[in-house]
């Protein structure tokens, strides 16, 4: 009876040993797992989101789901323990990055991270990429479809247009111009460019032709589409004078920031300028008065969905994840924008 009770005493004494080992080494485990916080108040699709959880699956991470939030609030909460967020558009404020302790990157799905506060992230060292090019056909066909409808008079059965014979200018040449360029070829419109920062003989490689003045573009151009970033230098930088040089009849296509276009020079524009149009994805500020004034003259998306594609969401998605990995795991900082 004794040995059987001393037996007893043994091995419980040796299964509470290891239990409390298991749990350890899990606490241990976890706590060394890598967290990814994929926060979108406009989702991926599905298939590109399963293919974020694969992505993470693999590398032993975990990811965690924000998606279709509606307050600042929540983001907040949920970058708390977190060592890496993926976002689209979301605002990642100083706030955010000050509530996240462990956060070491942030990746802008997609091409403008103007949404990022850069500087805060740098200041408490948390890498900020974004993944270029990955869904710029996407925006560049959503370009091209409003110059046709804006063309065709937002497919009312009035006599529209044509794009035909017409020249269009890219502002900037960019991945997203690039893309507009070709598209416009096949439509057999004349394509010119300016970016001070493409080399000349870069952009004419594409059978595109290069103005020298941002001036020379407005002048030059029946369509201007733009695709300049929004910063502080480019904020409000298409004002009524670069608007007014356009010949008549002309449209400005924008499926790059509405901040970039200053909205009382639009105004001015619209009010002055019978022939002018303007077609943006997302609408300016003054969306509702513009529509009210200028109905059949000017277009604005609901909510930005130039690159809401499925290509593009899946396209996006593996971009920001496979940095995310490569990121912790090489040290790989290619997409580092600031
Ligand atoms: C971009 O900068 O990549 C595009 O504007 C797309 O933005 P979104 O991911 O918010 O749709």
């Amino acid at each position: 009876k004794f040995f059987h009770l001393q037996y007893l005493l043994t091995t419980t004494f040796y299964n509470i040993t290891f239990q409390m080992s298991v749990f350890f080494f899990t606490l241990i485990l976890e706590d060394d797992m890598k967290r990814v916080l994929l926060a979108t108040d406009k989702p991926f699709a599905a298939k590109a989101v399963s293919k974020i959880q694969e992505i993470c699956d693999k590398a032993g991470y975990q990811l965690v789901k924000l998606e279709s939030y509606t307050s600042a609030g929540q983001l907040k909460d949920a970058v708390k323990d977190v060592h890496a967020v993926i976002v689209r558009s979301d605002l990642i404020t100083k706030e955010i990055i000050d509530a996240a302790p462990e956060l070491k990157i942030v990746v802008r799905g997609g091409a403008g991270y103007d949404n990022v506060d850069c500087i805060a992230a740098s200041k408490k060292g948390v890498v900020v990429m974004n993944t270029p090019g990955v869904n710029s056909n996407a925006v560049a066909e959503l370009a091209m479809g409003m110059a046709v409808y804006m063309a065709r008079g937002l497919f009312t059965p009035k006599t529209g247009g044509e794009l035909l014979g017409k020249k269009i200018g890219i502002h900037a040449y960019g991945n997203v111009g690039k893309n507009v360029a070709r598209i416009a070829k096949g439509f057999g419109m004349t394509v010119y460019a300016f970016d001070p920062f493409v080399k000349k003989d870069v952009i004419e490689a594409d059978g595109v032709k290069v103005v020298e003045t941002v001036e020379d573009l407005y002048k030059t151009c029946h369509y201007v589409s733009l695709h300049i970033p929004a910063n502080d230098k480019t904020k409000k930088s298409i004002n009524k004078n670069l608007m007014g040089l356009m010949p008549k009849g002309a449209t400005l296509l924008n499926t790059a920031r509405k901040e970039v276009v200053c909205e009382e020079g639009l105004k001015f524009m619209l009010e002055s300028r019978p022939d002018f149009k303007y077609a943006s994805d997302i609408a300016p500020d003054n969306a509702a008065e513009l529509n009210e004034k200028f109905a059949g003259r000017v277009f604005f998306t609901p909510k930005k969905m130039g690159a809401q594609t499925n290509e593009a969401n899946d396209n996006a998605a593996e971009a920001a994840i496979s940095q995310i990995v490569r990121f912790f795991e090489k040290g790989d900082i290619t997409f580092k924008v600031n």
